[in-house]
């Protein structure tokens, strides 16, 4: 896939550090950072849980995808998804185009123990368990990453750490 932008994009399960690492990160590289979820709830005028109500999922996928492509006219950022970003196809082809991605790794036990605000996440009230939604993503998180960071008890210095590691080892630091 060609890409189109040189943006380094976390992507991941909820509750596998992605905002977090992503802020810590810009804040060590100099680098500007941009949370998907904040941008969306910024232009809608609306918080995420409204968007769903909404909208639907679909809506906010939509929404999503129009994120990432409005990226593709910024100057390199760190841009950290909301953790279904990998759901469509469509935006699955953008997050390629978009830079290098790096996935953070966790499973759903864990992450489901670090979400400090699960009620401002809809999915995780739904029908699928957090099990079943993360068993449904997995081989689309690994197909979209160019890195993956193992998260599984790590701190989110561990985790920075060793994202801040391999960019370098790739030649994106
Ligand atoms: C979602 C993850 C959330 C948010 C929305 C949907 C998902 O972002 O975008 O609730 O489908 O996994 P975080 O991964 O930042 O929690």
């Amino acid at each position: 896939m060609q890409k189109l932008a040189d943006h380094i994009i976390f992507i991941g399960f909820m509750g596998s550090g992605k905002s977090s690492v992503a802020r810590r990160l810009a804040r060590f590289e100099r680098m500007n950072c941009l949370d998907m979820d904040t941008y969306i709830e910024r232009e809608a005028k609306m918080s995420v849980s409204q968007i769903f109500k909404l909208e639907g999922e679909e809506g906010f996928r939509l929404r999503e995808w129009e994120f990432l492509r409005s990226m593709l006219i910024r100057d390199r950022s760190i841009l950290s998804c909301g953790g279904g970003v990998v759901v469509e196809e469509n935006t699955r082809e953008l997050l390629k185009q978009l830079g290098t991605v790096v996935y953070l790794k966790v499973d759903a036990d864990e992450a489901v123990a670090r979400i400090s605000r699960p009620e401002t996440r809809p999915l995780l009230s739904g029908e699928r368990s957090p099990t079943q939604i993360l068993a449904s993503r997995l081989s689309l998180y690994e197909d979209a990453a160019d890195l993956i960071v193992d998260t599984s008890g790590c701190s989110i210095s561990q985790v920075v750490a060793q994202v801040q590691r391999l960019l370098h080892e790739a030649d994106k630091l």
